[in-house]
């Protein structure tokens, strides 16, 4: 199970909580092994929900990765369709809930776990394609996939939109990406209130830094002090800064977001809605000063468990 999985897995108790229940994670999709051992946060949801006896749908703009996904849930005996769409076009958003309502019938739960970014931008360094690209990814898919799975809950449902620490605390990252998180902050409070008494909630999370393949790719162009991309060799340094900018001094994975997904998407969070939750290993509420004047801080043994 765990090379199924991945080894930076983190197991929990099974409870079939989403049996007979049904869900599209949108950007699901699973990098290939070489990759690195990343996973992304689609994945990672798509799979935690099949543990938990959900049909999945795992939409993704890469039929190669949402078939992946699919395949390691059917491999571990789940049930799972994959549905190549892009979420910035309406069209390809109508055909996929289409595939979703004659493969399955019904739906329960949206989770929107896809973003995108591109390099470190600030507000005088702006062009207005990246606007257009990243606004059209990570607003747009939301309100594009929300809007066509909200007539399909017909028993009620559940939106979990993945946003970014970016919304509320910003780094040195790409101006337009903060905006677009904090949008879907605010997108999702919006559903929440207009939706509430069909039933449907609407939640976002903000992760922190975490090791995803995306993270792969950002440290992988990310500039040091003298400008040049960051090698290879100096990633395994980067990420223990990371770890060491969190209160818990670890760095975080899909797996951890997967879990705060699942609970909201969960009927045991039925009277939670219109919230924004942070999943950052605290790094958001320590102090600066405690991080910059307390080099000594050991690193925890930060090694995950393996899903069994
Ligand atoms: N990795 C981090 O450190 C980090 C930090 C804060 C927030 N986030 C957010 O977490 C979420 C997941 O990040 P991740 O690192 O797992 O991402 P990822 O890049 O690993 O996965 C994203 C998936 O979405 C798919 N996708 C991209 N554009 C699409 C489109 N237009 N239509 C359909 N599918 C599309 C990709 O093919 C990929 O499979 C994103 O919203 C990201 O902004 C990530």
């Amino acid at each position: 199970m765990a090379e199924q999985y991945g080894p930076n897995a983190v197991a929990g108790p099974v409870s079939r909580r989403f049996e007979g229940k049904v869900a599209l994670v949108a950007g699901g999709g699973r990098t290939p092994p070489e990759a690195g051992d990343g996973i992304g946060v689609g994945a990672a949801t798509s799979m935690l929900l099949a543990r938990e006896g959900c049909r999945v749908a795992v939409l993704d703009i890469d039929d190669a990765a949402a078939n992946r996904t699919v395949k390691a849930i059917v491999d571990s005996g789940g049930e799972a369709i994959a549905i190549k769409a892009d979420v910035s076009v309406d069209t390809d958003c109508a055909r996929a809930f289409d595939e979703v309502r004659e493969a399955y019938g019904t739906l329960d739960a949206l989770l929107n776990t896809l973003g995108i970014t591109r390099s470190r931008r600030s507000v005088t360094q702006f062009v207005d394609e990246e606007w257009t690209a990243i606004m059209d990814v990570n607003v747009r898919g939301f309100i594009h996939t929300a809007k066509h799975a909200i007539p399909l809950m017909t028993n009620g449902g559940s939106i979990v939109n993945v946003s970014s620490a970016d919304a509320v605390v910003p780094s040195h990252g790409n101006a337009t990406f903060a905006a677009s998180k904090g949008a879907v902050n605010s997108l999702t409070r919006h559903i929440a209130v207009r939706e509430g008494y069909r039933g449907i909630r609407a939640n976002a999370i903000m992760p922190g830094a975490m090791w995803t393949p995306i993270a792969l790719t950002k440290l992988g162009t990310a500039v040091g002090a003298d400008k040049k991309p960051l090698p290879a060799s100096d990633w395994e340094a980067a990420r223990e800064q990371r770890r060491r900018i969190t209160a818990t001094q670890t760095e975080g994975t899909a797996w951890d977001i997967a879990h705060a997904a699942l609970f909201l998407a969960s009927d045991q969070a039925r009277w939670i809605t219109g919230q924004v939750l942070m999943v950052d290993g605290g790094a958001s509420v320590i102090a600066p000063w405690d991080v910059q004047n307390k080099p000594e801080r050991k690193l925890a043994d930060h090694t995950l468990r393996f899903v069994e």
